[in-house]
């Protein structure tokens, strides 16, 4: 069992970046990547990434047209691979039995469905999204049914690339997981990924539990976040600062020094959605202790976000009405044009509740997008909200800067062009701790730091 061929169904945050690295690193392999949305298949061939990753255009440009490809051509691409990965979205289900919680498995078993249809010969079946425990039965239960001389192996490998730094995660993971009842397919992705990552690395585990480990790898580290913004509240109640806290901690080797930073909460795609389908499962599985236990870090996150907004408004004489907020950064993260999730939906649309008038800056954000996700999440008044091209722009006549993601930029802001530009009394918050604070408070500023002991004298 040899792979020579691959077809990855899903050309998303996980799907691109992934081939793409596995196209660079493996000249031998043919990597098709295929979506039904045509749209973003001519992003991806185009100049125009449709995701945006430090380093990522380098790898793309370097692969694609040699063998690496982006195609709409779904039926034909699965028929000439020997290997399909599943990419696909498993969003949160919406309706019916478990909406809210529940994972929505319709893409999965839409491109499964088409796999039994259209794959020849021997195919390796790899599950890459993140899917519930016990997904593969479901996989192998449809592909199992067809004829023809067609043969399958299912194997879960599930991605644990971060956003922002996804090539980097890809080129140098700290472990590939191989999950599959068949040692010889486990071994034929094995060495596909063994052209680059040192076998020490490379894992292969039973399907079960790989499916298990990466649910609860984002459970844990959403934990992390969550713990950490507990106690920032915690810091800010008593005087203690969460960043010498976080310090402190993170120097026992038990407890390790990442994802300790305290922020107005988690975003992305993965941990909301992840912890929920644990939730869920462990309900469905007669285990309400342990789910409960779950659900309170996406509970605690949710209150972050909130407790942000209704910090901004309480520092500004309890009322933003008509008031211009300057929000920088919108993406969840830095280094990345994803807005999924991100707390900025939540602390925006709080403060339009109140009245505010946003002025939104993020460096990869379009201002479609920023309009796209808040009104996706509710309704919003279009007039409230501006784009502005630049942080400069969304400071002049501000009476608040809040600061959402760590963009790089975001440290070496003109402050002394800032604070002649705001309404006095004028004020920063800053939820990602990344400003200079001491700095922006000699200028007159008042700033207010998640965690940290507040000081807003002049
Ligand atoms: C996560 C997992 O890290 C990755 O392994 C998995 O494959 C997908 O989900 P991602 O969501 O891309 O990756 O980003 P991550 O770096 O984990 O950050 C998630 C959120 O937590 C972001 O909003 C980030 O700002 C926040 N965060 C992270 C903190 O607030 N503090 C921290 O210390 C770390
Ligand atoms: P992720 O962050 O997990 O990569 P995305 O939403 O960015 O998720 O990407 C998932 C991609 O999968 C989307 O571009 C979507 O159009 C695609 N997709 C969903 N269902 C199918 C399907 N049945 N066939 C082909 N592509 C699909």
């Amino acid at each position: 069992m040899k792979i020579s061929s691959i077809c990855c169904i899903g050309a998303g945050y996980v799907g691109g970046p992934t081939m793409a690295v596995i196209a660079d690193r493996c000249p031998c392999i043919r990597v098709v990547v295929v979506d039904i949305n045509a749209e973003r298949i001519a992003a991806w061939n185009s100049d125009s990434l449709p995701v945006y990753e430090p380093g990522l255009e380098e790898v793309v440009r370097r692969a694609r047209g040699r063998n690496l490809f982006f195609s709409t051509e779904i039926d034909s691409s699965i028929a000439e691979a020997n290997c399909v990965f599943i990419s696909v979205n498993t969003p949160t289900k919406t309706y019916g039995k478990g909406a809210g919680k529940a994972s929505d498995l319709r893409y999965l078993e839409a491109c499964t469905r088409r796999i039994a249809q259209f794959a020849r010969g021997h195919t390796l079946v790899v599950e890459k999204s993140t899917l519930p425990v016990k997904s593969a039965e479901t996989v192998q239960a449809i592909l199992s049914v067809v004829s023809e001389g067609k043969t399958f192996d299912v194997l879960s490998n599930p991605e644990f690339l971060a956003e922002g730094s996804a090539i980097q995660d890809l080129f140098n993971p700290d472990r590939v997981l191989i999950g599959g009842q068949c040692s010889e397919a486990c071994a034929a992705l094995a060495a596909v990924y063994a052209n680059w990552v040192p076998l020490d690395r490379i894992l292969t585990t039973n399907l079960w539990s790989s499916e298990m480990a990466k649910l609860t790898a984002n459970a844990f580290l959403a934990q992390r976040v969550s713990s950490i913004n507990a106690i920032s509240a915690f810091c800010e109640a008593t005087g203690a600062d969460v960043e010498e806290v976080a310090q402190a901690i993170g120097k026992d080797s038990r407890i390790g020094p990442k994802f300790l930073k305290a922020s107005a909460g988690f975003g992305g795609s993965c941990f909301k959605k992840d912890i929920l389908n644990l939730v869920y499962l462990c309900e469905h599985h007669g285990l309400p202790e342990v789910a409960t236990y779950w659900e309170q870090v996406v509970i605690l996150n949710e209150w972050q976000k909130h407790r942000v907004a209704r910090t901004v408004v309480e520092k500004l004489f309890n009322t933003v009405a008509g008031k211009r907020i300057a929000i920088l950064g919108f993406a969840f993260k830095k280094d990345t044009n994803d807005t999924r999730e991100t707390p900025a939906i939540t602390v925006c649309l709080d403060l339009l509740e109140e009245g505010a008038q946003l002025a939104v800056y993020d460096p990869k954000v379009s201002k479609a997008s920023v309009l796209s996700a808040l009104a996706h999440a509710g309704p919003t008044s279009t007039q409230q909200i501006f784009s502005v091209p630049s942080a400069l722009e969304a400071c002049a006549g501000a009476d608040a800067v809040v600061v959402l993601t760590d963009w790089d930029e975001f440290r070496t802001l003109e402050w002394m062009t800032i604070a002649s530009s705001m309404r006095q009394p004028a004020w920063v918050f800053d939820t990602r701790n990344c400003l200079d604070a001491q700095f922006i408070r000699k200028l007159g500023i008042n700033l207010w730091g998640v965690g940290k002991p507040s000081n807003t004298k002049k």
